[in-house]
C-alpha cells in the first residue's frame, strides 16, 4: 500500500487541469445506496463500470511511447528508458471501499486510491495499487507523483471517481474538467435508498447527446432504455469544462 505523504499535496497545480470521470449508476431520485451496498444488482451495469474504468485508451500524444503489453495484459509505455504499467485510477471514499467484496479488492488493472481521514485504515495493504488519501486534491497530487517518477513504475491515464456521495461532490465543485458517466436506473423502490448523488448544477454542466457519451467510451455503448430484470436503466453523460 501506498502512503501518499503529504508534501505531494502541495506539487504544482498541474492536477487542476485533469479532467475526472464521475461514473454513478443512479435512481430517478439520484438515490446510490442502501445499507451500505447498491440498493439493486444490474450485471450489464457492473460490466459497464469494470470496462469503463479498466480500458486504457492512451491519448495521442502518448501512443508513441506505447510498447508491447505486459503479461498481464497492461498497456505499457517507455519512457525516459524507464518501461510504466498504465492504469486508470479508481478514487473512492472509504464506505465505497468497504462496500467491495474482499475478493474484488483492490479494484483489478486499476489504481485504487481510498478517502479517508484515518492515516491506519489500510495499514496491513500490502498491494502496489492501493494508495491512501486525505482529500480529492492530495489524491490527485499523488497521481501527478506516480507519473512523474520514474521508480513507481505505474502511468495513471484516466481519473475516475466512482463514489459515494462527498467524493462525488468534492469533484463535481472541483475547479477540474469533469465528465459525469451517469446510469439512469429507474428504481420502483427508490425511496429505500440512504446515500443519494448530488444535484447536478445546470449552470455549469451540460446534459450531453448519446453520440457525444459514444465518442468518449472506448467501447460500443447500448443507446437509449436498456432493461435487465424488470429494471430500466439508461446511460447518459453530463460534462463541466
Ligand atoms: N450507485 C453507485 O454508482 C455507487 C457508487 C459508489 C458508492 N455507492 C454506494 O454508496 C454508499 C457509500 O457511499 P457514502 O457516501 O456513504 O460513503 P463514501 O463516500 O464511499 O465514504 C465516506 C467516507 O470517505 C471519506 N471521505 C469521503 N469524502 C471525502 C473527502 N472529500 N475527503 C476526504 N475523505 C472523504 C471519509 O472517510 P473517513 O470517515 O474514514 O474519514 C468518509 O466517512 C454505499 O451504499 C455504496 O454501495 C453507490
Amino acid at each position: 500500500m501506498t502512503v501518499v505523504a503529504s508534501s505531494l499535496a502541495s506539487t504544482g497545480n498541474d492536477s487542476s487541469r485533469q479532467v475526472l470521470k464521475l461514473i454513478v449508476a443512479a435512481a430517478q431520485n439520484n438515490g446510490i445506496g442502501r445499507k451500505g451496498t447498491l440498493p439493486w444488482t444490474l450485471k450489464s451495469e457492473m460490466a459497464y463500470f469494470t470496462k469503463m474504468t479498466r480500458t486504457v485508451r492512451l491519448p495521442a500524444a502518448l501512443r508513441g511511447l506505447q510498447v508491447a503489453n505486459d503479461s498481464g495484459g497492461d498497456v505499457c509505455i517507455s519512457m525516459d528508458g524507464t518501461e510504466k504499467r498504465v492504469l486508470n485510477a479508481c478514487i473512492m471514499g472509504r464506505h465505497s471501499w468497504e462496500s467491495i467484496p474482499l475478493r474484488y479488492r483492490p479494484l483489478n488493472h486499476r489504481y485504487n486510491i481510498v478517502l479517508t481521514s484515518n492515516p491506519g485504515l489500510l495499514a496491513g495493504e500490502t498491494s502496489p495499487l492501493v494508495a491512501r488519501a486525505a482529500d480529492l486534491r492530495d489524491a490527485l497530487s499523488h497521481i501527478e507523483h506516480i507519473n512523474s517518477d520514474p521508480a513507481t513504475g505505474i502511468f495513471i491515464n484516466d481519473v475516475f471517481v466512482i463514489g459515494g456521495h462527498a467524493v462525488y461532490k468534492a469533484a463535481m465543485h472541483s475547479p477540474n474538467p469533469v465528465e459525469i458517466f451517469m446510469t439512469r436506473v429507474q428504481f420502483s423502490e427508490a425511496d429505500t435508498c440512504d446515500v443519494f448523488f448530488p444535484e447536478i448544477p445546470k449552470d455549469s454542466f451540460t446534459h450531453q447527446s448519446f453520440a457525444e457519451l459514444q465518442a468518449r467510451v472506448p467501447f460500443k455503448v447500448q443507446e437509449g432504455k436498456l432493461t435487465e430484470d424488470n429494471l430500466e436503466y439508461e446511460h447518459q453523460l453530463f460534462t463541466k469544462p
